[in-house]
């Protein structure tokens, strides 16, 4: 089953602020896997969809604009995350503005732009195995992965998550608003007609609230090793 679609997959989704992000990127380095960010693709459209000039609601001009999108995602060893070019240059940091967040969730909800990008983020199915962050990871893209995680946090400690991490970048912030705004994305992406953000049925559910960083990627890491994979890695550690 691990190898059912070539190397293994393990997924983990979930609302914005869950953590996701900082614990696919942990733990796709523990175990020496590559990262898919597949929200940084939806970003990237809705920054493409700015620069040329295509309104956010055109579904046909944005699934062509999906479809060939001259994106690169170069993984760098020792720095978080991923660098993220689009026509070659490298937009890593505008990708993390409000508003691509927000071009990203509005392009997301698109039929067609979902289908376009569906092959390409298939394609980070490499070995020796792929973590896919994202919001249907386990339900529509690797539905046959062998481990899904599915995270969740209030929407207080999220919005007080964003908020710290926007004051670590010296930028201000209201408290109130960001409350609103993940309240206000959160039910875009799970009242959305095509993959609404859902845990697959097979889904590990793991609640982030009260827990830190490196208790959710140790939690993940033994669910891993449990069914199997990474075995050697993790063995190499201990
Ligand atoms: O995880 P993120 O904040 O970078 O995601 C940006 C937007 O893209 C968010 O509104 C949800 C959407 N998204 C999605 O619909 N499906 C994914 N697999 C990843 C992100």
């Amino acid at each position: 089953m691990a190898e059912a679609g070539g190397a293994p997959v393990i997924t983990v989704d979930g609302p914005s602020g869950s953590g996701k992000g900082t614990v696919s990127q942990r733990v796709a380095h523990a175990l020496g896997w590559h990262l898919l960010d597949s929200g940084a693709l939806y970003r990237v459209l809705a920054l493409a969809a700015r620069r040329a000039g295509v309104a956010l609601d055109d579904e046909a001009a944005l699934a062509d604009l999906a479809g060939r999108l001259d994106v690169s995602f170069e993984e760098r060893p020792g720095e978080e995350g991923v660098r993220v070019r689009l026509d070659g240059e490298d937009v890593t940091a505008e990708l993390r503005s409000e508003a691509c967040g927000e071009g990203a969730s509005r392009v997301a909800a698109l039929a067609a732009v979902r289908e376009a990008l569906l092959e390409r983020q298939r394609a980070f199915r490499t070995p020796p195995g792929l973590v896919a962050d994202g919001r249907d990871m386990g339900t529509v893209v690797f539905p046959d992965a062998p481990l899904k995680i599915y995270l969740t946090a209030s929407a207080d400690e999220r919005a007080r998550r964003r908020w710290r991490q926007l004051r670590a970048q010296g930028v201000e912030a209201d408290l109130a608003a960001l409350y609103r705004e993940i309240a206000a994305r959160d039910a875009r992406d799970a009242s959305r007609k095509v993959s609404p953000l859902r845990p697959a049925e097979d889904a590990v559910q793991i609640d982030t609230t009260g827990l830190t960083v490196d208790e959710v990627v140790e939690r993940v890491l033994e669910l891993a090793a449990a069914r199997g994979l990474g075995a050697a890695r993790a063995r190499e550690k201990s």
